[in-house]
């Protein structure tokens, strides 16, 4: 994938942010008219009551009336919010602060050494902005760094740090319980819609899994009503797990047309749908939009995985979850990445474009 427009921008948004430098007009919203469909920029509205799920009440070992309750409580969380944050999920606050702190690490290094990892034009994978694919594009006020961790024989060794010296081990056995947890999460989310317990978690697994993260630095920003940390969208994953920064808000989901704030909850893994689980769940299970904004003293530091079918595999509503009563909404689309990516040149929202 290349495009004439995309660029590394002259400084990263930490430098400016070091420097005491005001967001430049291109990350001003303003200046942007294509930002207001999601509603207005607004720092802090309310709290979103986002369900707070026990993950060892979904485990088979559980009781069964725990069970229960807990994959009721997980049906209502995913067709009402798309997300939830997940507690008692069996990795220790300690281990969690240790991922945040590596990351934090990576991004304290000297702009020399972060420099190596650099992404290139025209590719997302690397240390570096968004890709820039139109002049109408606001840009985010974040640095990331983002790697294809799985399948393994696919990643790109020259993009993984190599100072924090455990960075690159740190990230390969965070990868390891994430997914795991993530199979957990898909097998609830089956018994919850009374299907086979692998009808999703097959269609991520049955081959190779396909797994990405996206390790993001918000640095404070002077104007934090006029400038995004990320600008609204939904996740083009099938599940995405989140880590959010335990000191600092600012991820915000909608939810019915209104905005609301993440909280934090230190111990907890954010739990958001991403399009490509819309569409298997026929609809039933939602990909929220969410987006991030800044704050004017704290810097923000946030881990995302994002799972993902394999591209070649075609992907659709699951058979149970067809039928007279609720007819199939969407198409059968195979690798929903690239198709996300021609849509968001044209314009087009991904998931309307494979609604039938
Ligand atoms: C993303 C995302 C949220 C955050 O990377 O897609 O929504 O809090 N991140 O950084
Ligand atoms: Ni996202």
């Amino acid at each position: 994938m290349t495009t004439g427009r995309d660029s590394l921008p002259m400084k990263t948004a930490q430098q400016m942010a070091m420097e005491g430098d005001e967001p430049p007009s291109k990350y001003n919203i303003n200046n942007y008219t294509t930002y207001t469909k999601f509603g207005s920029l607004e720092t802090s509205p309310p709290f979103a009551p986002v369900p707070i799920i026990d993950i060892g009440c979904l485990l088979s070992s559980a009781k069964q009336d725990d069970q229960q309750t807990e994959l009721a409580k997980l049906r209502s969380a995913l067709t009402t919010w798309g997300c939830f944050q997940a507690v008692n999920h069996g990795l220790q606050v300690s281990y969690l602060d240790n991922v945040r702190q590596v990351i934090k690490q990576f991004f304290e290094l000297p702009l020399e050494e972060k420099r190596k990892y650099f992404r290139e034009t025209g590719s997302v994978e690397g240390y570096g902005n968004d890709m820039i694919y139109s002049e109408n594009q606001v840009q985010d006020w974040c640095d990331r760094l983002f790697l294809r961790i799985l399948p393994e024989n696919q990643r790109k060794m020259r993009f993984w740090p190599e100072i924090p010296s455990n960075l690159r081990e740190t990230i390969d056995e965070f990868t390891k319980k994430m997914k795991s947890l993530s199979v957990v999460i898909f097998e609830a989310m089956a018994k919850s819609l009374e299907l086979e317990e692998n009808c999703f978690s097959k269609q991520f697994t049955e081959e190779r899994d396909v797994l990405q993260g996206r390790f993001i630095l918000y640095p404070p920003c002077a104007t934090p009503d006029q400038v995004f940390g990320l600008k609204a969208h939904s996740d083009r994953s099938g599940i995405t797990l989140l880590l959010q920064d335990p000191g600092v808000e600012g991820l915000q989901v909608l939810n019915d047309g209104k905005w609301y704030m993440v909280p934090v909850i230190h111990d907890a893994i954010f739990v958001n749908l991403g399009d490509q689980m819309q569409i298997m769940s026929n609809g039933i299970f939602k990909s929220p939009v969410h987006r991030v904004v800044t704050n004017r003293e704290k810097a923000r530091i946030s881990v995302a995985m994002f799972t993902e079918p394999e591209a070649d595999k075609e992907i659709g509503p699951v058979d149970g979850l067809v039928d007279e009563k609720r007819p199939r909404v969407y198409k059968a689309v195979k690798d929903y990445a690239a198709f996300n990516h021609e849509c968001f040149q044209k314009g087009v929202v991904a998931l309307d474009a494979v609604k039938l």
